[in-house]
Order: C-alpha cells, then structure tokens, then sequence
C-alpha cells in the first residue's frame, strides 16, 4: 500500500520524506489557504521533496477553466497530478488530461458510480472520502469495498486512494479493503508506527541492557 500525506505543509513533507516512507503527497485549497502559501511556490517546493505524485486541485468550474489551470499546474514540475472535481467537467477534463499523459486524481468521491465513471474517464486516482460519509452516519469503508470490487470485475487500473482519513483504524481498515493508497494526515501517519507495547517492552529492554554494562561496537 502506498502513502501519501494529506497536506501543504513543507516542514511536515519534509520530515516524512525523509523516512524514505512516503509515495507521495495531496493538497487541496483548505490545505493551501491552511498553509498561508501561494499555491504555486508551496506546490514547487512540495514536488522538490518527493518523487512521488503531488496532487494540486484545480479551482475552475468549466471544463476550459480546469484544462486552463491544469496546463499551468502541470508546468511547475513533472511529478504533478491534477486533482478534479467529481462533476460531468471535472470527468471531462480527466479524460482530456489522462489521454494527454498527464496523471489525475479525481476527487470528492462519496458513491461507487462516482468512482465508475471515473475510472471510464482514465483517472489514475479516485478519492473517495471516508471521513466525511463516517461524519453522516454512512460507513465510508463500505465505499472503498464496493470501489474494490467494481474495479477488480471490469479490470480498470485506476488506483484507490483512500481519503479523508481520521484515524488509525481508517487506513488498517482501507488495507484490509484493498485500497492502492492512503493519504493521511501527518499526525495520523506517524501514529500508524505507536503502540502502547512496543514502548513499555522498548523500556524493559533498555533497563536490562543498562544492567549488563556493554555497548555494541
Ligand atoms: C484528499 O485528497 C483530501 O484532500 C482530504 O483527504 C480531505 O480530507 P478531510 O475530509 O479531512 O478534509
């Protein structure tokens, strides 16, 4: 499973690009306006500290709106992937874009046929977004299990990426469903490494080597 992190923050990619663990990262205008930065400096910067797709969403509404600023999101850096909206355009354009060899990430997905038509439209991402459809009461994994399955019996290879992640449990869970990527918020993806056990048998250990006086090397 792939991971990426959900996020515009430099210093955060930074940190998590350096544990050679990340694949890749998802911005968004809340996280571009959360970040206080202008989205083609932030969005330069980020393609700088991974090799990995880095998804940088249009803000267009129109088909010509959205290939206007994909061409110009695509020129900061090869490793760009344009992120549209879910909307008869929004597949439109990622049908033009991917035909055109550029990488897209179709996202706010909250229905299976959202997702089959976006892989009809050759999107190399689909996100469906867990957090949200949880909020309202409706199990988001369900979502990524019937996504998993639409795609596994019509042999479409665009990637499930699941989104909108909260907890721990989300991306145990996604796993389990079969989802090709997760992109998680930072403070969510370091956890993923913590458990309870490893620091108390971490602890243990340390004081009995402690006893035994020896260093290694
Ligand atoms: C994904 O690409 C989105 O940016 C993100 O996962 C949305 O998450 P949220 O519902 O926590 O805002």
């Amino acid at each position: 499973m792939k991971f990426f992190v959900d996020t515009a923050d430099v210093d955060e990619i930074r940190e998590l690009a350096d544990t050679g663990l990340l694949d890749g990262v998802t911005t968004n205008p809340s996280l571009i306006m959360k970040s206080g930065r202008d989205i083609m400096e932030v969005t330069k910067e980020i393609c700088g500290l991974t090799d990995g797709p880095v998804s940088a969403e249009v803000t267009a509404m129109d088909y010509d709106g959205m290939m206007k600023e994909a061409a110009v999101l695509a020129e900061i850096a090869d490793n760009v992937c344009i992120k549209l909206p879910l909307t008869m355009d929004g597949l439109k354009a990622c049908k033009a874009l991917t035909s055109a060899g550029h990488q897209t990430n179709v996202t706010l997905c909250f229905s299976a046929t959202q997702a089959l038509m976006a892989a009809k439209a050759g999107a190399t991402f689909i996100s469906p977004f867990i957090g949200r459809l949880d909020d309202m009461g409706i199990d988001g994994m369900e979502l990524i299990e019937d996504i998993r399955t639409i795609y596994d019996n019509y042999g479409y290879d665009t990637q499930i990426l699941a989104a909108s992640i909260r907890t721990v449990n989300h991306v145990k869970d996604s796993a389990i469903a079969g989802a090709d990527v997760a992109t998680i918020p930072p403070s969510t993806l370091k956890a993923l490494v913590k458990h309870p056990l490893t620091d108390k048998g971490l602890d243990a250990f340390m004081a009995d080597w402690a006893k035994t006086g020896q260093s290694i090397g």
